[in-house]
């Protein structure tokens, strides 16, 4: 059967009968990420959702009376009744392909023990992010850090994966800037203004949000350098070579639901004409529109003519959420460009990204060893 990908697009992929589909958990599910991979998995023609795990005050109960449900929608039907388990592999989480959407912490202990139960663990958490053996993975751009995991499986004798997804406002700068890479990427300044969702639920208290700006979020700034040039690096000689750019950035919480906006500067090796810098953003596509991905959006960047665009309230869904919009290029006084990108934080920035990579993983063979049963026991 033909199936439709976000953007409406005509798939190569074929949908998988329901018996066929390839059973998956969600941990930390009742959270902002989990909620939108529970919504995502509920119509997903590859993966069905047959597990949701999150923290000892959620287990036991239905998901449906525990989740306090804080995006579009009601909570789908055939996910209502799951019980809330802990994130812990087992007959309780029959799962090949697991989702995490814990935090960091939590990941670091929970993640691996599913890789080593078998499993292919798509994780949002930063906690194994720039581990040596461990792809940092935004399909577009470097589907081919996934050969890292010949490495890793040998390593720690991991009959599953570990695979992970970058920091929300990271993903949209990197595919802005991966295609700008053939100019030569040398400097880049990046001030973010992110949404409220990317703290998780609750999150930053609204008296601290509400008519004002927080010009601190913890180690977000950090994140943002460290993996970029992880992202735009190489996986070389069985390492990762990480991009030579320098990154600066200020990183600030602003009293927006959903969807992270980001002013860059950017200096180039050698000075591209700006209808080539469009050229590039207009062209870029990869291996996920290739294969014709579910979740691939038929276009990852969009431009957008108006001096006043990208807006979140505006913008944030297109490509149902999985694409970067940008604007607003015009030439930089100090480096030699200067534009606006926004994300939609917890889609492509997060639950979406983690898809991508399991389905790009799948069409690869990668998900372990794909017959076997997972992290069941
Ligand atoms: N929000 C974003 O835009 C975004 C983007 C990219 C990456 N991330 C990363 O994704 C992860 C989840 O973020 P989030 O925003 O969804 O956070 P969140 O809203 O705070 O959700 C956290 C989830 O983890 C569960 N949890 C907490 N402690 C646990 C424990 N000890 N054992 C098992 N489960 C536990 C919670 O369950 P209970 O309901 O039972 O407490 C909840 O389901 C984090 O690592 C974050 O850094 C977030």
């Amino acid at each position: 059967m033909t199936q439709r990908n976000t953007s409406g697009q005509s798939s190569q992929s074929a949908q998988l009968s329901q018996p066929q589909r390839i059973p998956a958990a969600v941990l930390g599910a009742t959270g902002m990420v989990g909620q939108r991979l529970v919504a995502l998995l509920a119509e997903h023609p590859w993966f069905a959702l047959v597990g949701v795990a999150a923290s000892d005050r959620s287990q036991g109960r239905p998901y449906g009376d525990v989740v306090r449900w804080r995006i579009e929608g009601d909570v789908p039907a055939q996910v209502r009744s799951l019980p809330l388990v802990a994130p812990t592999p087992g007959a309780h989480l029959p799962a090949q392909v697991v989702f995490s959407a814990l935090p960091t912490a939590e990941a670091q202990e929970f993640e691996p023990a599913f890789a080593r139960a078998g499993a292919f663990v798509s994780s949002n958490a930063s906690a194994y992010r720039m581990s040596d053996d461990v792809p940092l993975i935004v399909p577009e751009i470097n589907p081919g850090h996934l050969d890292a995991l010949t490495i890793q499986r040998a390593a720690r004798a991991w009959p599953g994966a570990l695979v992970t997804n970058p920091n929300c406002s990271t993903i949209g700068l990197t595919i802005a800037l991966a295609p700008l890479a053939r100019f030569g990427l040398r400097r880049v300044i990046v001030t973010t203004l992110q949404a409220a969702s990317g703290a998780g639920y609750p999150g930053v208290p609204s008296l601290d949000l509400i008519d004002n700006v927080v010009p601190y979020i913890s180690g977000e700034e950090e994140k943002m350098a460290s993996e970029t040039r992880k992202i735009l690096g190489a996986w070389t000689a069985g390492h990762f070579a990480d991009a030579e750019l320098r990154l600066s950035a200020h990183c600030n919480r602003v009293p927006v639901r959903e969807g992270h906006l980001e002013c860059v500067s950017v200096e180039f090796e050698q000075r591209p004409q700006p209808d080539d810098i469009l050229a590039a953003w207009r062209d870029f596509s990869g291996e996920p529109q290739r294969l014709g991905l579910p979740t691939a959006p038929a276009h990852p960047i969009a431009y957008r003519d108006e001096p006043d665009r990208p807006q979140p309230a505006r913008d944030r869904d297109q490509g149902a959420g999985m694409t970067v919009t940008v604007g607003r290029l015009r030439p930089c006084e100090i480096f030699d460009y200067k534009f606006v990108c926004l994300s939609h934080n917890t889609i492509r920035g997060a639950a979406g990204a983690a898809l991508l990579n399991a389905e790009l993983a799948y069409a690869r063979g990668l998900l372990a060893q794909q017959g076997e049963q997972g992290a069941s026991q």
